[in-house]
């Protein structure tokens, strides 16, 4: 458990580092230089972390990304052995145009436990909180979803509200939710923080559906694990250059990715930052002791742990 307190500490830290250096860039255009400036800072906070992590999810392959890309091996050697899943900036468009909701996350579980997500970026998504586990199915409608959702929390589905990207994709699945009595709670980017407010008891959001990120449903699927909820997923591919590559490296596309599928571990860490004031956490501010202070939200290893705190930060 030492370690583990370790390992949050060294999160907390890289997600926070992460925000303030993003933090620069909101509302100025730069999606690109932010999201590098992000990645700078959490490849220099991780190189002090005590842990012998590699990178599962990351910025890409090693010919593309630099840095914090997928096989990198993280930290000082000597800690846990963990899978490190990450995003510097989750909803880089909203940092750029300094709108609600970007964050830098990152998760953390055991050594070879993360689903590699190889040439997948897009994958259909139910993410529920504890108390509609198990009432989830991805092969069945939206409706009959909403319904065993309502069911399993007690509510009417007209109570229910789904948190859905706002992309064409999504105009049926809108459709359905609309007409079965539940509502919409749409926004442009961002399906990390949907899911974790479907996990929080606390929040207005029931559950999200549709297609996100395959990465970010890795990341989410730590979050959901630490808090007991559920999710499922299944490939989306939405272009034929995404479908033929996961086709060659052999992918089911009709296959059911469950919570254990994306996370083969009985724990896991989610570490988020807020980079733009949004709806789970406040952006980085300016202290009168010149320091940066960011508001972080950890969740685990402990099921159920939930840490939602400021940190504070030196910056140049
Ligand atoms: P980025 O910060 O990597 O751009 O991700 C933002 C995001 O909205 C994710 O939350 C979501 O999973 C994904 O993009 C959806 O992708 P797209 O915008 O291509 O539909």
């Amino acid at each position: 458990m030492i370690d583990q307190e370790q390992l949050v500490d060294d999160l907390k830290a890289v997600v926070c580092s992460a925000a303030a250096a993003a933090k620069k860039f909101v509302g100025t255009g730069e999606k690109e230089a932010g999201d590098q400036a992000a990645v700078d800072a959490m490849r220099q906070a991780f190189e002090v972390a005590q842990m012998d992590g590699v990178v599962r999810v990351g910025e890409g392959e090693k010919d593309d990304a630099p840095m914090l890309y997928v096989g990198e091996k993280l930290g000082n050697g000597q800690g846990m052995k963990v899978d490190i899943a990450i995003d510097p900036v989750e909803g880089t468009s909203l940092m750029a145009a300094g709108k609600p909701n970007a964050i830098a996350v990152v998760a953390a579980t055991d050594q070879g436990a993360f689903w590699d997500a190889g040439s997948a970026y897009y994958m259909n998504k139910i993410v529920v909180g504890p108390e509609a586990k198990g009432a989830i199915d991805i092969n069945k409608s939206a409706t009959e979803n909403l319904q065993a959702i309502a069911k399993a929390k007690h509510k009417k589905v007209e109570d229910l509200v789904i948190y859905v990207l706002d992309k064409p994709r999504h105009v049926s699945l809108r459709q359905e939710i609309e007409a079965a009595g539940a509502r919409v709670d749409l926004h442009a980017e961002g399906d990390v923080i949907g899911s974790v407010l479907a996990l929080i008891s606390d929040s207005e959001i029931d559950a999200l559906m549709g297609i996100g990120g395959a990465p970010e449903a890795v990341i989410t699927a730590a979050a959901v694990l630490a808090l007991g909820g559920d999710m499922q997923g299944k490939l989306a591919p939405q272009q034929d250059e995404e479908r033929q590559a996961l086709l060659e490296e052999g992918c089911d596309l009709d296959r059911v990715l469950y919570l254990k599928d994306l996370v083969k571990s009985d724990w896991a860490v989610f570490a988020a930052a807020g980079v733009t004031a949004g709806l789970l956490l406040d952006e980085p501010k300016d202290s009168a002791s010149g320091e940066m202070v960011v508001e972080y939200l950890v969740i685990g290893p402990e099921a159920g742990e939930i840490d939602n705190d400021f940190y504070a930060l030196l910056t140049d």
